[in-house]
């Protein structure tokens, strides 16, 4: 049996720079992940299929073709090795369409649990250009380190490691549609990342996404506030399309009382304490 975590990437600036002919969007925005996320398990050898455990799986049909576990998988018996299929179990602990990875960390999750079990190196870049064809936002849960991306996302350049900030993620339990928040997005170019320290070009940075998110699911606007006003909060912003936000603090128990705080006044949000991790995916 192989256990392959799936951690959440959130995006600490999300800059949108253009409409593309193709419907895309060429932005710029600096991924980085957490201690936590879905958890993905593959028995090579047993019986084909997927199952779906943990809070959110009344979100996803196991039978759904569309899923991103079984494409991944698909995708990977057609383009490196023609294996069996395997039994999957997935875990699901994020909400879903909640920008911050969810389909694309377990997908991810499916490429380098398939490469452990069949001999194939996790920088084998078959596995990216199968991760590229499956989302924008694979690429990146792939390489699950802190990376600057571009084009659409999937344009990867490594940064330095981050500091293992205390992140409060919440959400207010409202999915967002990724199609419908970048088809608001108004056009403007406000502009490129800066260059330098990561932590510092984030939060001199933006999230483009946040408006055209928040006229579609007015409760972020709520989400955002009660995090700004938190004790020690570095930096908080929308993750994504959202409506996940996170929050950044030096300590966790600043983390601790902002989550306390959001319990008590928003008791149906979900909310998770975590950490920012450098290197998630070492097994
Ligand atoms: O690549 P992915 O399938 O995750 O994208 C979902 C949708 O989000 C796309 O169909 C597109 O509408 C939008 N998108 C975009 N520009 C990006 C990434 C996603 O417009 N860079």
């Amino acid at each position: 049996m192989i256990v392959e975590p799936a951690p959440a990437k959130i995006n600490l600036a999300l800059h949108v720079r253009a409409r593309r002919a193709d419907g895309y969007h060429t932005l710029e925005t600096l991924f980085a992940f957490v201690a936590d996320g879905d958890v993905l398990h593959l028995d090579p050898s047993g019986a084909p299929g997927l199952r779906i455990t943990g809070p959110f799986a009344a979100g996803l049909s196991p039978d759904d073709p569309g899923n991103l576990v079984l494409c991944a998988e698909a995708a990977f018996r057609s383009q490196v090795a023609p294996v069996a299929p395997g039994a999957w179990l997935l875990d699901k602990r994020l909400p879903v369409a909640s920008g911050i990875g969810g389909g694309s960390a377990d997908a991810a999750a499916a490429l380098r649990a398939l490469a452990r079990a069949h001999g194939v190196a996790r920088d084998d870049p078959r596995l990216f250009a199968i991760a590229a064809a499956l989302g924008s936002d694979v690429p990146a849960c792939l390489l699950g380190r802190p990376a600057l991306g571009r084009g659409r996302g999937e344009r990867l350049d490594l940064l330095p490691p981050l500091p293992p900030l205390a992140v409060l993620l919440v959400n207010p339990l409202v999915p967002v549609s990724t199609a419908a928040v970048f088809a608001r997005w108004d056009g403007v170019d406000r502009g490129a990342l800066a260059h330098g320290a990561p932590l510092a070009v984030a939060i001199g940075g933006r999230n483009d996404l946040e408006p055209p998110a928040r006229a579609l699911a007015p409760a972020i606007d709520d989400v955002l506030a009660l995090l700004a006003a938190q004790q020690g909060v570095l930096l908080a912003r929308m993750s994504g399309s959202g409506a996940t936000c996170f929050a950044l603090f030096d300590h966790a128990d600043d983390r601790a009382s902002a989550a306390r705080a959001v319990v008590a006044s928003q008791p149906g949000w979900w909310c998770l304490e975590t950490t920012l991790a450098a290197q998630p995916h070492v097994p």
